[in-house]
């Protein structure tokens, strides 16, 4: 039955893209870029951070794509494959591992954050925020995170939800479940962006978006001890911006790898890359509008970091007319959103087991589905005051030490070692066949896959580590 161990691909370009924006699309868009914006004073953040999604992010989804679809496998054996095939170490198919891991290990407290999203969802159609304040919208989350039952019940379903459809595989689960949740996701965003419009301090967001306070980017205040600020020169901001530009474009995870190879060769990676990338900071940008305009006309606080979208909006969904209305579309927005991207991340760890295995695609989407779960449900355990909440990995709890060695160790690594990969050990001649760009495009491309992406990541490695050290 050639038929049935062929690997899959999408039925059309079209799927392909909606697919690919989903997963780049997630809580990284509406969760984590309105705080880390708010966080990094605004405007400055927004325009470095659409410099970095433009001049490393999409080369680096190029690059990525052209590895999947040359290899036709899972990120491990589609790096092992070409790395044979250009006469290059084995071992290069460790990036391939990075991602496959990686990406096992993110979804395991992703899915715990979407949990947060389906219960945040069901919470604000119960009338939960009617009326609330400052302290009670505090202590609702606080008390939600610290429940050990509660919280596993979310987590549990939201890694229901994924496992069903990456257990009905390419065509009949990821596209089916994309073409429905995608043009929802932006009806709903759609929705509330007039709706924040109309209702909420529009002025003031566009200026405080779109307006460019470059001090606030490259010097830091701190509170000294004697009450005095002084301010510092910091890279901090920056590079904050480059690593959300990374993690916003599923970057470096497998999860675009993989996405590459159910790809055909009909279809342009350069112009793909650049509506993907275009797509997720659209979306960040309309997240921006949808959130900020309630938290000025509310007089909340912007740079409240994480908390921003889970304890500050509900207390203006208390206060606003149709506020319960509101608030549950608000979060079934961020729901969908993240269950596309979640898809993607089971993706890479489910096409390498199918591979390895003669399981059946649905067996092992259960089976590494409910793995990834189980250890979700230590991160679940190690926020608020719940049972693991204690429990310390090199000084953090559990999520946050998962979240680091990732976010901050792997998913660099991997992506130094794929540009350098695609740059220097793939021939020239291959990368140009396999992106069939015009002359001028590829060369572009080329330096700056060759010289800027490895440069850049190469630096916030180098800085986190310092940083780590000397913290
Ligand atoms: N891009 C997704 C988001 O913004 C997260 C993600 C990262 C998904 C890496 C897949 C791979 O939430």
């Amino acid at each position: 039955m050639a038929g049935a161990t062929q690997h899959a691909h999408w039925s059309s370009k079209w799927a392909f893209m909606l697919a690919a924006v989903g997963s780049a699309v997630g809580l990284g868009n509406i969760w984590k870029f309105p705080y880390e914006a708010g966080q990094g004073g605004g405007g400055a953040f927004v325009l470095v951070y659409l410099i970095f999604v433009f001049v490393i992010g999409v080369p680096m989804l190029v690059a990525e794509l052209s590895l999947g679809r040359r290899g036709q496998m899972s990120p491990i054996n589609s790096m092992a494959k070409i790395a044979r095939e250009e006469g290059r170490n084995p071992l290069w198919s460790l990036i391939g591992w990075s991602g496959v891991v990686g990406a096992f290990i993110v979804i395991s407290f992703y899915s715990v954050v979407g949990g947060w999203t389906l219960a945040y969802m069901a919470k604000s159609a119960m009338g939960a925020f009617s009326g609330i304040t400052a302290e009670a919208s505090q202590a609702t989350f606080l008390g939600y995170i610290s429940d050990p039952v509660m919280t596993i019940v979310s987590h549990v379903a939201f890694m229901g939800i994924t496992i069903f459809i990456v257990a009905k595989g390419v065509q009949g689960g990821l596209e089916k479940a994309v073409t429905l949740l995608m043009p929802a996701l932006f009806a709903l965003l759609l929705i509330l962006v007039l709706y924040s419009a109309f209702n909420g301090d529009f002025v003031t967001t566009l200026d405080f978006l779109f307006n460019p306070d470059f001090d606030q980017l490259f010097y830091k205040e701190t509170v000294l001890a004697s009450g005095e600020v002084t301010r510092h020169f910091s890279l901090d901001t920056v590079l904050q911006a480059l690593g959300q530009s990374f993690f916003s474009l599923s970057l470096a995870l497998g999860s675009i790898m993989t996405y590459g190879s159910y790809l055909r060769r009909d279809v342009n990676l350069g112009k793909s890359a650049v509506i993907i990338a275009s797509a997720d900071s659209a979306v960040a940008l309309m997240a921006g509008l949808a959130i900020f305009p309630i938290v000025f006309a509310y007089g909340l606080d912007v740079g409240q970091g994480g908390g921003l979208v889970f304890m500050t909006l509900p207390i203006a969904f208390g206060q606003m007319p149709l506020g319960g209305l509101v608030g549950t579309l608000f979060f079934a927005l961020l729901a969908v959103a993240a269950v596309t991207s979640a898809i993607s991340l089971l993706e890479p760890p489910v096409s390498y087991v199918a591979e390895k295995t003669s399981m059946s695609r649905r067996k092992v989407a259960i089976t590494m589905g409910v793995a990834a779960g189980l250890l979700g449900v230590l991160s679940a355990y190690s926020q608020g005051s719940n049972l693991l909440s204690d429990v310390r990995i090199f000084g953090v709890n559990i999520m946050d030490a998962k979240d680091f060695l990732t976010n901050n160790i792997m998913m660099p690594l991997a992506g130094m070692f794929t540009a350098l990969f695609v740059g220097w050990f793939v021939s020239r001649k291959a990368m140009m066949d396999e992106l069939a760009l015009e002359d001028r495009s590829f060369r572009i491309w080329y330096f700056l896959v060759r010289f800027v992406s490895p440069i850049a990541v190469g630096v916030i490695f180098v800085k986190i580590i310092f940083d780590t050290i000397a913290g």
